[in-house]
């Protein structure tokens, strides 16, 4: 469960309301098996705090999604959280727009992978769904590959079933080479099947579509709770 959307509107405000760590509490009791936040460059949502506070609260696994910069390394191996997944960042992006160029990487990933894993943290490296590019992120000494499912979740229909045998492919590759699969982007109730009948596949991050759905789920109950405690009030 990524709770970066809590942080957001959480955000929106400038004040703690929306908690994030309170979210990732609710996630947990609710069954979610990890928790993922993406500290971005330009704490956007998740802030420094939060990822501290998650570190010592997160009692099932903690995933820290990242870029591979000096700051972001530095932060994650001081925390050293179970896992880690390494992302590729634009400053102008709504969110992750594509997977790690894994096939020319920045001169700084492989050592940025090397001083995480050195830590006892699971590097995942969030790649396109492609067999060469998994096994170029085991070239370069990651443990798992977080494979994108952005083209399946949200392209067009028509091009659903092809993105999904590439999924498919992608993931086969990975389980070969003894590495840890996970995917995500862009996953809803309409999309998770055929991802998650996919035996390969260990875990799934999802994060817009279960904070967007939590709207429509509890709103109702929230106007419904407000109503009584004004009716309440006037009755005096
Ligand atoms: N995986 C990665 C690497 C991501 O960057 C994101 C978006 O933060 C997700 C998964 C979750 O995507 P979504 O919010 O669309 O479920």
């Amino acid at each position: 469960m990524n709770v970066d959307h809590v942080a957001t509107l959480r955000n929106a405000r400038g004040g703690h309301f929306p908690c994030p760590v309170e979210a990732a509490r609710l996630c947990m009791a609710a069954g979610a098996d990890g928790i993922t936040v993406h500290l971005r460059e330009d704490r956007r949502h998740i802030r420094d705090r939060d990822v501290e506070r998650l570190a010592s609260e997160v009692s099932t696994r903690l995933n820290l999604e990242m870029a591979a910069t000096p700051e972001m390394v530095a932060i994650c191996t001081r925390l050293a959280p179970p896992a880690c997944c390494i992302v590729p960042e634009k400053r102008a992006e709504l969110t992750t727009e594509g997977g790690l160029d894994v096939f020319s990487p920045s001169p700084f990933l492989r050592e940025a992978i090397a001083r995480i894993a050195a830590r006892g943290t699971e590097v995942a490296l969030f790649i396109e769904p492609d067999p060469a590019a998994v096994e170029a992120a085991a070239a370069l000494g990651a443990q798992a590959v977080e494979l994108h499912t952005g083209r399946y979740a949200e392209g067009a229909a028509e091009g659903r079933a092809e993105e999904l045998a590439r999924i498919a492919r992608a993931a086969k590759r990975a389980r070969e080479l003894g590495l840890a699969c996970h995917a995500g982007h862009g996953l809803s109730y309409a999309t998770i099947g055929p991802i998650a009948a996919l035996p390969e596949i260990e875990e799934v991050s999802i994060g817009h579509f279960l904070v967007s759905t939590a709207i429509f789920e509890g709103l109702g109950e929230a106007v419904r709770r407000m109503k009584a405690l004004i009716a309440a009030a006037r009755r005096g």
